[in-house]
């Protein structure tokens, strides 16, 4: 199959990019590299043996990917591309709404005029909000709490409307929980821009050096330790739940909502002793304050995923561990250390 992916360079984009490949599909990457680096498609090539067409555009300029679209015309796309710093939609939140959904309003109407009807999203666990119940099963009221998180929310409607609009239409709107860890190789990983905003990936730069040591927000939650609990999803894992969503989407017209999580909470303790597991190091941590709008708990029912797509998770925390550690300490700047080819 053809497959244009938007974002194809970040960090969850380059594993799909892997996981496509091998599956013997053909890609078309559309990437403005405002959060990546072309060293991570040098790498996917390196990995795969394969080319991989490059569209260095923005998906606010709606020319560029009409033209992208009418010339590669793609038989499904798969949409990373986006902002998704939680803090940063706050300050900037017309940046969010330009780059989540306007972006995403120029994408649909370029696969209107390529006539490709296949969508699989880049949603995130970040709608529902504070929990109701869990574990967070796709009937959970969607509330998010944050600019960012509401772009993703109107991003699905958005979906809903032009699927409705089209009778062939196939869109799978992937609600992600918390993704970690790296591919095997430890050539392609997590490379945060600035100070990592997510738990592991500072860890990891703690563990390598980088950062003296993690705040924990917080140890006063209604959980096993006290920590916030998350459901932390190997990025590899990930990666194959969009195949499996790519398959499904060619079965016939639909639009459906999946969780992609393990179904399992593992709280910051929990993560960081796994995570010392892995480096045989210690990683020096204290506890700070709870950070604003953060949730005691969080994690996935994945009865949906498994019905509808046959996928579910395989892979462990220590598995996520061990692969990121594998990626940091290979790779301790990050591609920073690379030069690109
Ligand atoms: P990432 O920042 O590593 O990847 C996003 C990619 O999109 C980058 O290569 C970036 O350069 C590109 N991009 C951003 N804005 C663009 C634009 N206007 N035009 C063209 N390219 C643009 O992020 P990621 O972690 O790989 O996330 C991928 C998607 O999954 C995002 O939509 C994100 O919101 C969503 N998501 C991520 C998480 C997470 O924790 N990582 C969780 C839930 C959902
Ligand atoms: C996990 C746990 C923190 C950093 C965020 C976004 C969400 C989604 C995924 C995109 C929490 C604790 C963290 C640190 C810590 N992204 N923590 N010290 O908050 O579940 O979700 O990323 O869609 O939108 O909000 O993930 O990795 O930031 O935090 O103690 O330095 O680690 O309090 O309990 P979160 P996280």
């Amino acid at each position: 199959m053809k497959v244009l992916v938007t974002g194809g360079a970040g960090y969850i984009g380059s594993h799909t990019l892997v996981a496509l490949l091998a599956a013997g599909h053909e890609v078309c990457v559309f990437d403005n590299f405002s959060n990546s680096s072309p060293v991570a498609l040098a790498r996917v090539r390196q990995l795969t043996n394969r080319d991989i067409r490059l569209v260095e555009a923005d998906i606010c300029n709606g020319d560029a990917l009409m033209q992208a679209t009418t010339e590669f015309r793609p038989d499904a796309v798969i949409h990373f591309a986006g902002l998704k710093a939680v803090g940063e939609s706050s300050e900037n939140p017309l940046l969010y709404y330009a780059n989540n959904v306007a972006g995403s309003v120029n994408l649909l109407a370029a696969m209107d005029a390529a006539e490709c009807h296949r969508i699989i999203f880049s949603s995130s666990a970040t709608v529902y909000g504070r929990a109701q119940y869990l574990p967070f099963d796709e009937q959970h009221p969607v509330h998010p709490t944050n600019p960012y998180g509401r772009t993703k929310a109107i991003v699905e409607e958005l979906i809903r409307d032009w699927a409705a609009a089209h009778p062939t239409a196939s869109a799978v709107l992937l609600r992600y929980f918390n993704p970690v860890g790296a591919h095997d190789s430890g050539l392609i990983g997590e490379d945060p821009r600035d100070i990592p905003n997510n738990l592991m990936p500072f860890v990891a730069q703690v563990a390598v050096g980088r950062r003296t040591s993690l705040a924990i927000f917080g140890d006063d939650y209604n959980t096993r330790d006290g920590t916030g609990e998350r459901d932390y999803i190997h990025v590899v894992d990930l990666a194959n739940a969009h195949l499996a969503a790519l398959d499904y989407s060619e079965k016939g017209p639909c639009c459906e909502v999946v969780n992609v999580g393990t179904g399992r909470g593992i709280t910051v303790k929990e993560l960081v002793a796994a995570y010392e597991r892995a480096c045989g190091r210690n990683i020096p941590a204290q506890i700070a304050p709870r950070r604003p709008g953060d949730v005691a708990s969080s994690y996935a029912a994945t009865a949906k995923a498994e019905r509808l797509l046959g996928w579910r998770a395989a892979l462990d925390i220590d598995a996520m561990c061990t692969s990121s550690w594998r990626w940091q300490s290979n790779n301790i700047e990050g591609y920073g250390d690379a030069s690109a080819g």
